[in-house]
């Protein structure tokens, strides 16, 4: 069984998660009608793997018998000033909500089960932490590398 603070953090954590699909189908939304598809799908893609992660984190929750409450999630933002604008909030999303996983991980070092379920999460972050900063000048190191 899971505690009540954990079964809290995860809750919020589904929210985020449930939350970053919409922001990111707002995005996908914006270069749709600017008729630029590929990128259109780009975001569509990074939407549909939120939705993932929240799913998992739900299972989770169900499968270690917490309770699972469903959060409100805002409406996303839906103007925005040009493509970078778009990305460079997309890498700032994305880095808040990877800080948001590694802080339940970090509360749950002795729980195997629940990190086998963040892994990919957590990989997918940082995967979709590197797609936002191929598109921004964010991050780059001393040596201006990503
Ligand atoms: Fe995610």
């Amino acid at each position: 069984m899971v505690s009540e603070k954990i079964a809290a953090l995860i809750n919020e954590q589904i929210a985020h998660e449930q939350y970053a699909a919409q922001y990111y189908l707002s995005m996908s939304a914006w270069f749709s009608g600017k008729d630029l598809d590929g990128i259109a799908n780009y975001f569509r893609v990074q939407s549909k793997e939120e939705l993932m992660h929240a799913d998992k984190m739900f299972d989770y929750l169900n499968d270690v018998g917490g309770e699972i409450i469903i959060g409100e999630i805002p409406k996303p933002p839906h103007e925005f000033a040009n493509a970078i604008d778009i990305f460079e909030k997309a890498l700032a999303h994305e880095k808040v909500v990877t800080k948001s996983i590694f802080n339940i991980v970090k509360k749950c070092q002795r729980r195997r089960r629940f990190r086998n379920y963040l892994v990919p999460a957590v990989v997918h972050q940082r995967a979709g932490r590197r797609g936002s900063q191929c598109f921004t000048a964010g991050d780059q190191n001393k040596n201006g590398k990503r």
